[in-house]
């Protein structure tokens, strides 16, 4: 009696590659880190959060970028200033730190070395140093004061889907709680964004049902050699993240840009052969991205709009437009990475490129 059954296929639970199975998994992971995160509040380390006088985030890739949406975030709810840097820039600069600065420490792995040493370096000269990780027992965890996690479970595929939208959670409720704390938010509407943050896992799912409809527009869009990404506020940071994934799964080139920007330089690259993914939901931005399309479409542009679900004027000044589900302007950004993932992963299949080992990239840098 043979079974034929090979340990990779089982792995995957079916799906064709980790990042797959990953990008899929979002529904649960997103899900667990809610709980889990709410779970394991340290008193101690609110304490000292209410007393923060400045915050500075630092990380690298895909956390970093985690990091730039969760400075929204923590201004707007925990009322304390925050500075987003790369790891291997903060590292060297002369930054300014008192016994009143925190430094956050973003790293699904826990081990990538220039945000490891960065923090290190803070923590000299009496930084209070914390870390977001999602490897219980990583360097990093056990190097910082006090450590914050996702829970996602091992991320196998180089390209990081599932621990963003996880780190992005972690943070959302990170900045609920000290705004709760200090009091510079209040219970109504802490609730509220809490509330709502419990039904984006199955508003993910829904989008994670347009598998069939992105991997036709990867079709159509696979041959392009530069994209260009634009969003704006709190989801600029989605279109820089839509940008990476791209680039480093199908080794297309890519940009991402804050919309507003794009004017002062980006605007010159536009022509009838490049696609632009606007990251465009119907928040309080709308009106600004939507004229920002506009002058995408007038040089010609290939638009891709990422939209709100019944926003049909969009249309007017798109070639595409992916759906998706309606929420509160604060929670847009964990749904609007999802159809960028999945674009870029489709984009990079079709190519016939390795996604879950994308040459000349390691899942973790643990050398400067
Ligand atoms: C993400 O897709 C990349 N592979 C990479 O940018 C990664 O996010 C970066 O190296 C940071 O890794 P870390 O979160 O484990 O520190």
């Amino acid at each position: 009696f043979h079974v034929n059954w090979d340990v990779s296929v089982a792995e995957k639970a079916g799906y064709k590659h980790f990042m797959q199975k990953e990008i899929h998994e979002q529904p649960r992971t997103i899900s667990d880190t809610i709980t889990g995160f709410s779970s394991s509040k340290n008193k101690e380390l609110y304490n000292l959060l209410k007393k923060t006088e400045r915050l500075y985030i630092i990380a690298c890739g895909t956390s970093y970028h985690a990091g730039l949406v969760g400075k929204f975030w923590i201004e707007k709810y925990a009322r304390i200033p925050v500075e987003v840097d790369y790891a291997s820039e903060y590292r060297y600069r002369d930054r300014i730190i008192n016994d009143r600065t925190v430094v956050l420490g973003i790293s699904q792995s826990g081990e990538t070395a220039d945000t490891r040493f960065a923090l290190l370096d803070a923590k000299k000269e009496g930084a209070k140093t914390v870390s977001l990780v999602n490897v219980v027992g990583s360097s990093l965890s056990r190097e910082t004061d006090f450590v914050l996690y996702t829970y996602c479970g091992p991320e196998i595929g180089v390209a990081a889907t599932k621990t963003f939208t996880a780190q992005l959670v972690s943070l959302l409720l990170f900045a609920l709680e000290i705004g709760l704390e200090k009091g510079t938010l209040n219970f109504t509407d802490y609730d509220f964004i809490h509330h709502q943050l419990l039904h984006i896992p199955s508003r993910v799912e829904k989008i994670l049902e347009k598998d069939g409809e992105i991997k036709e527009l990867a079709h159509k869009y696979m041959n392009a050699t530069d994209f260009l990404f634009l969003g704006r506020n709190i989801n600029y940071p989605i279109a820089l993240e839509g940008a990476l994934k791209l680039k480093e799964i199908s080794y297309i080139h890519a940009e991402g840009y804050p919309a507003g920007e794009m004017k002062h330089g980006p605007i010159a690259l536009i022509d009838e052969k490049m696609p632009v993914v606007c990251v465009s939901p119907k928040d309080r931005f709308y009106e600004k991205i939507f004229s920002n399309i506009q002058e995408v479409k007038a040089r010609k542009g290939q638009v891709i709009s990422v939209a709100t679900e019944g926003d049909e004027r969009i249309k007017q000044v798109s070639d595409e437009v992916i759906y998706i589900p309606k929420t509160i302007d604060t929670l847009y950004p964990i749904l609007t990475v999802i159809p960028l993932q999945m674009l870029s992963y489709h984009i990079a299949t079709l190519l016939g490129k390795d996604v879950d080992q994308p040459r000349n990239l390691a899942k973790t840098v643990t050398v400067e």
